[in-house]
């Protein structure tokens, strides 16, 4: 638009140009369906290329020097949709780790699942178990993928195991509580990247989320490329983190 001043943005992609890489950046991967239907494509077409398009948005994640990266795959709520739809979201698990894992280990990304196990048809979940366990040593980027994952039902399972372990109430700490989740032993993200236009969490981190920034941007998953995620990075570079703070106390620190 003219007479509109629009800053130029910094795309030289090296992690120097930043004064600060979120250590971990969680994406809720959203509108393959619309992606597709925008172009009179199936959703099936959607979900193919949000799967490849995964592919740069990690090795991205690796240049920009991020260490941990949280993908929403599916949800605790994605069951709702069409029995065929879930299946595919199942196969297309599934053909990622057949097809990628090895490359994937080559790379140094350790693999962790976040969410559910039990209820996933069994061959997946033994592939699953397999990945983490095959990259369980690496350390370059750690990728957690978030399937079968509800925010809230990770909160359920940690409080039943925290009962199970009879833990007395008084021990019952934030610290604690953290532990018993799925993400036990990893920072909280420090920024949450949404695409699609979306401005919700659908039950992704509702624990670990509370003091993290946030980006929503209107483009669809497939067409989220590593310009449009370096422009994340740029803009989480803009924000202020307070912690509950003030601007006077921020600059004494
Ligand atoms: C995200 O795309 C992928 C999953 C939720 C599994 P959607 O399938 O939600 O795409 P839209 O939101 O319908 O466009
Ligand atoms: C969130 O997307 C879940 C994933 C990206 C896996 P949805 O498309 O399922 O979210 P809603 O239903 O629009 O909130
Ligand atoms: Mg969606």
């Amino acid at each position: 638009m003219p007479g509109i001043i629009k800053e130029k943005p910094d795309m030289s992609f090296t992690p120097e140009s930043l004064v600060r890489v979120p250590r971990h950046v969680a994406i809720i991967m959203d509108g393959n369906g619309r992606w597709a239907k925008q172009r009179g494509l199936p959703r099936s077409a959607g979900h193919q290329q949000g799967t490849e398009n995964l592919r740069q948005i990690l090795k991205a994640a690796v240049e920009f020097g991020v260490e941990i990266l949280t993908i929403y795959a599916f949800s605790t709520e994605n069951w709702k949709r069409p029995r065929h739809e879930v299946a595919l979201l199942m196969r297309i698990l599934e053909m990622v780790i057949d097809r990628e894992l090895r490359e994937l280990n080559e790379n140094g990304v350790q693999i962790r699942h976040i969410g559910e196990l039990d209820g996933m048809p069994e061959r997946l979940q033994r592939k699953v178990r397999e990945a983490c366990a095959t990259t369980a040593q690496n350390d370059r980027l750690i990728l957690n993928v978030a399937f079968n994952y509800g925010g809230r039902d990770e909160i359920v399972h940690a409080v039943q195991h925290i009962i199970q372990a009879g833990i007395a109430p008084e021990s019952v700490t934030e610290d604690l509580i953290s532990s018993y989740l799925y993400t036990s032993g990893l920072p909280d993200p420090d920024l949450i990247i949404r695409t699609s236009g979306e401005f919700r969490l659908s039950n992704f981190l509702i624990w670990q989320g509370s003091y993290s920034e946030y980006y929503y941007t209107p483009v669809y998953w497939p067409d989220f490329n590593k310009q449009e995620f370096w422009q994340a990075l740029v803009d989480y570079n803009h924000r202020k983190r307070r912690f509950g703070k003030t601007d006077d106390q921020l600059e004494q620190e």
